[in-house]
């Protein structure tokens, strides 16, 4: 029986870090890699593991993609019909035998109906769990690399205008999920229960204010606004219209504490302190203007 181990969402950052490391644990020989973007996913064949271009949209290459895999990894998709996209890759993994189904999605607490970024995971889990197939799920805290777009211009206005989220939200960066997550698809001695990647505590706006504060230099205060006021604001901010419901269900689930999990499995996996808000931050700041 082959052991081949497809890593789906290879061209894009989650799917593609999960590979990079995966390539440190497993024979090349043993990975594929999909994608729709095959210049994305040059250097995996470079390094010797097998690349098929598929769209899940087209059932056939779905189809044709997942045809003698032991294993499958699923990254979400963000396109409108991802759950009919993800229900699709479910139904021909069950009907191609596939053994082991891994899927990222997100922390979450709750009932199904919380917006796309809570509800297509939670439905897509369901429908893994349907399958029958012995699976995975690893869910994954908000990426710490969303949150200068959360800040949007605070760094301007020494104010970071959001609806607060009074015990905190659970934020990892996503290099650090895609290393666990290699090591978790690596071991199958991990596989079969759920995983929450996140960080040791979670964090609160008024503490990611703080630590915003540190690394620009400039006092940075953390307001508490409406999920109404908000929406204003993303509207006023230039915001596309069809990514404003997405923005205000993230905020209303943060705010109602769905995505908050904070732990140690992401630590115990990487063998090291996850990165800190402030290390992101501080990455993603611009760099100082210099005189030379
Ligand atoms: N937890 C969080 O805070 C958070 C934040 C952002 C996103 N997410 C979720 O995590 C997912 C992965 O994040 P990411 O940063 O890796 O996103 P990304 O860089 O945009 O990668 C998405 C991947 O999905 C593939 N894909 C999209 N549509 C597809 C289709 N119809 N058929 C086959 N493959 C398809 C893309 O392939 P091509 O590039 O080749 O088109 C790409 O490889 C996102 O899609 C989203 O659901 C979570």
């Amino acid at each position: 029986m082959s052991h081949k181990i497809l890593i789906t969402g290879a061209s894009g950052g989650l799917g593609g870090g999960v590979l990079d490391n995966l390539l440190k644990l497993v024979p090349a020989d043993r990975l594929v890699a999909l994608g729709r973007n095959g210049a994305r996913m040059e250097r995996f064949a470079q390094a010797g593991v097998e690349v098929c271009i598929a769209d899940f949209d087209d059932a056939a290459a779905t189809e044709k993609a997942l045809t003698g895999m032991h294993t499958v990894y699923l990254v979400p998709t963000a396109a409108p019909n991802r759950m009919e996209q993800h229900q699709r890759v479910i139904d021909t993994a069950r009907r191609t035998g596939v053994q082991q189904f891994i899927y990222s999605g997100v922390i979450h607490h709750g009932e199904v109906g919380q917006g796309a970024i809570v509800s297509d995971h939670q439905q897509t889990e369901q429908a893994i769990i349907a399958s029958g197939i012995p699976h995975t799920l690893v869910r994954n805290a908000l990426y710490l690399d969303v949150l200068p777009m959360i800040l949007g211009n605070a760094a301007g206005t020494g104010v970071f205008a959001y609806p607060v989220a009074p015990n905190g939200v659970s934020l990892a960066s996503r290099a650090d999920m895609a290393e666990a997550t290699a090591r978790i698809i690596a071991d199958p001695a991990l596989h079969g229960r759920p995983h929450a990647l996140s960080s040791p505590t979670a964090i609160t706006y008024a503490q990611v204010a703080e630590a915003y504060s540190r690394v620009i230099g400039k006092p940075v205060r953390h307001h508490d606004v409406s999920m109404d006021e908000h929406q204003q604001h993303l509207i006023a901010a230039g915001i596309p219209a069809p990514m404003i419901p997405f923005m205000v269900g993230m905020a209303r689930a943060l705010a109602e504490g769905v995505i908050r999990e904070p732990g140690n499995t992401l630590a115990d996996l990487l063998g090291r302190t996850p990165k800190t808000v402030e290390q992101a931050l501080r990455e993603a700041a611009p760099a100082p203007v210099g005189c030379h």
